[in-house]
């Protein structure tokens, strides 16, 4: 399958998003609507000595000004330590909100805004953690050594040893966080830029101490997310406050630079690597000990090391992970947490160990292959991961490929290619559907899950009308919405095989109950003989109905079934279940200059089966580019002095655009797996980015002899 698939559904709902008709959060207006804008603190640890309102009130439309002098407290569950602000008077990090003005226009609320006062006693940060590494703790529990790693590195007779860092990156979606709030008596309604509007649901209904069926949270759409919006952020909590104090709806969106302070970032990571090997090229030890930042409240660890227990056959393993506290907001997944960040280290460290032994990158990974799970011994549910490496390897023509670094030039460019390995779980969650036939031939489809962008309206769609036998434009699907049928976070990248196992299981439910109900009409035929197609049951002698006359025949409006589908956990946990791919790149480096530029790609991919290929294959070319600027150009950066983020915009933030990005090919090696779910769908997203970032980097050392173990990839590191 390759990324021509012409005649393959468009994205259901692309019209309206290219027309301008799906609305998104900040969008939605109410009759009598105020706006709310925040006050960001100026120091990143201490505490707030005074507040003062007293100009900003008298300005022009004014309403109310929440700080935590006059906010109401609510207790802090024993488990959530998660930042609740306006509570108290401590200040955790740069950006904190600590003031929310409320006014009859957006303009006029932040106008006011900058006329707050506030002193501060000001304690000195620590955000930098290099300089507090001593200080690093394990929470948890240690993950089991297997074999004698110290000794087999010791005893390899080639070995890597090196150090991996990536900075401070921030998720920066199109649409910024954003609530609409409003109560009638005591309850509350939220429109929330959300990749869960159940775990808002929940948020609120716990803070507010009020039952759920009284909190409704929608999200109808949702302009990316990458991780963002996974925990509740701040702004939900406070408009829908400042909706409760000034008893009326309350608008309030973060802008660009408060975004930075919103919602956590990937962590800073230091990742100490050893590698050890035989001449042949047999993994022997891997030693993968990993450092990344949290904040002061809260302990966020990322599993830098899974992939380094898991991607490779290697008898003797050591992993470690600790974390760091430091003066900054809790850090959040971000586009393939902890996996994206690990594949950098390992893949590089396998680069840098295939030039030492003289093997080809792509051979070496292959003498590694894992044919069972190396950490358990369990079989792969499914696993063309070879597939992925052999027919991407011809597709990019890899066998031309000069080994030696600087061999491949074009007039001023230095030319690089570059390849590693892409894992990814197959997570599947519990979640419930609804669907309903009715008799203008339609099925509506409701479930409370999100779509942040990946596609999830069309590959429902898609699985519905084919379990359905209606064509795709018969099914509406409704999603983004609390009180639905209740479904996951958009997460893990679990949607289609968690929702679309459960849409799947619904149609067959819904179908047999429209079968019994024409049972008289079929005489003998069972409901597993008959045909379904284009809305019609037809038997095996040829007679037909259609759904429409089966529902009129019973004086029925619509046949309605709602179903919750569950992860075979039993059967899942004889196997070891993964995603993979392969991964080819190719850098073209103007070496006057220091530019990177990632002229070619071609990603292959091995995820069960593919439900949607249009969506799947932009899925795919998505990662792509999150690679890209993972690998080029994001980095948050910090002065350490004021723990302040210094470029909080997208003109400091350079994420990748049109002009970064050229020839992405993508494809699959499409997998038939009954035991990930009944779907066989493993799931897309963030799979086609893990191994993008070392992939680029092994291409630049490919095309310049540099190796670059911090990220980005900057000019000045190729200088
Ligand atoms: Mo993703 S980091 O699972 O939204």
């Amino acid at each position: 399958m390759a990324n021509n698939d012409k005649d393959a559904p468009n994205r259901v709902d692309g019209i309206l998003k290219v027309t301008g008709q799906a609305k998104y959060i900040a969008e939605f207006r109410l009759p009598n609507m105020a706006y709310g804008y925040l006050v960001p603190s100026t120091i990143a640890r201490g505490k707030i000595l005074a507040i003062d309102t007293v100009e900003a009130e008298k300005q022009a439309g004014v309403i109310k000004i929440l700080t935590h002098l006059n906010t109401p407290k609510f207790a802090q569950n024993e488990r959530d330590k998660s930042h609740r602000p306006l509570q108290t008077d401590q200040i955790l990090f740069s950006g904190q909100a600590i003031a929310v003005v409320i006014a009859e226009t957006f303009e006029q609320a932040r106008f006011a805004a900058r006329l707050v006062k506030v002193s501060y006693d000001q304690q000195p940060p620590q955000t930098d953690i290099r300089k507090i590494l001593d200080k690093a703790y394990m929470p948890g529990q240690a993950r089991p050594i297997r074999g004698n790693p110290p000794e087999a590195f010791e005893n390899s007779e080639v070995k890597i040893e090196a150090e991996y860092t990536i900075p401070i990156e921030h998720h920066n979606p199109m649409e910024l966080h954003a609530s609409v709030a409003y109560w009638e008596s005591n309850k509350l309604t939220v429109y929330d830029k959300t990749q869960g509007v159940t775990m808002v649901r929940n948020h609120l209904s716990g803070i507010f101490g009020i039952p759920k069926e009284d909190v409704t949270v929608l999200a109808p759409f949702v302009g990316g997310a990458f991780g963002a919006s996974l925990r509740a952020t701040p702004n939900v909590f406070l408009t829908s406050l400042a909706a409760r104090e000034i008893k009326r709806p309350v608008k309030l969106e973060y802008s660009r630079r408060q975004l930075f302070a919103a919602h956590g970032y990937r962590p800073y990571s230091i990742q100490k690597l050893r590698i050890g090997a035989d001449r042949s090229g047999k993994l022997k030890a891997i030693l993968h000990e990993t450092f990344n930042n949290t904040s002061s409240n809260e302990d966020f660890g990322e599993n830098l090391v899974g992939i380094s227990r898991t991607l490779y056959a290697c008898p003797n393993v050591f992993t470690e992970s600790k974390m760091v506290k430091t003066d900054l907001q809790t850090p959040a997944p971000m586009r393939a947490p902890g996996t994206v960040s690990g594949a950098f280290a390992l893949e590089s460290a396998l680069d840098e160990l295939s030039y030492k032994l003289k093997i080809d990158p792509l051979e070496l990974r292959l003498i590694n292959y894992a044919e069972v799970s190396p950490e358990d011994g369990k079989p792969f549910s499914s696993k063309e991961l070879r597939k992925c490496y052999q027919d991407a390897a011809r597709k990019f023509g890899w066998e031309k490929r000069n080994p030696e670094p600087r061999s491949m030039k074009e007039g001023k460019w230095l030319i690089g290619w570059g390849m590693a390995t892409g894992t990814w779980g197959a997570g599947q969650g519990t979640a419930s559907a609804r669907i309903t036939l009715k008799t203008d031939g339609t099925a509506l489809v409701e479930s409370g899950t999100t779509d942040i962008g990946p596609g999830t309206y069309t590959a429902i769609s898609i699985i519905v009308a084919k379990n359905l036998g209606l064509p795709l434009e018969k099914i509406k699907f409704v999603l983004g919405d609390s009180s639905l049928p209740q479904a996951p976070s958009q997460g893990g990248s679990n949607t289609v095989s968690s929702v679309g196992s459960a849409v799947q299981a619904c149609s067959q439910i819904v179908l047999k109950k429209l079968f019994d109900l024409a049972a008289g009409d079929f005489k003998e035929a069972a409901f597993e003989e008959v045909k379904i197609e284009n809305g019609k049951f037809i038997s095996k002698d040829g007679k037909s109905l259609s759904f429409v006359e089966i529902l009129k025949k019973n004086n029925l409006e619509n046949v309605s079934e709602t179903h919750t589908s569950a992860p075979n956990t039993g059967e899942r946990g004889k196997y070891a279940i993964a995603s993979h791919g392969a991964q080819f790149v190719e850098v073209r480096i103007d070496e006057e200059l220091g530019i990177v530029r990632v002229s070619r790609v071609v990603e292959m991919t091995a995820s069960g089966k593919i439900i949607s290929p249009k969506t799947a294959h932009s899925q795919e070319m998505g990662a792509v580019v999150w690679g890209i600027g993972m690998a080029l150009t994001e980095g948050t950066e910090i002065d350490h002095r004021y723990g302040k983020i210094m470029n909080p915009n997208l003109a400091g933030y350079h994420v990748p655009v049109n002009a970064d990005v050229f020839d992405v090919q993508t494809a699959f090696a499409e997998e038939q797996d009954k035991i990930v779910n009944p779907l066989g769908a493993k799931g897309l997203g963030e799979l086609g980015m893990v191994g993008i970032p070392a992939a680029i980097a092994n291409a630049v050392y490919h095309a310049t002899g540099k190796r670059v173990r911090d990220l980005p990839v900057t000019p000045d590191k190729l200088l």
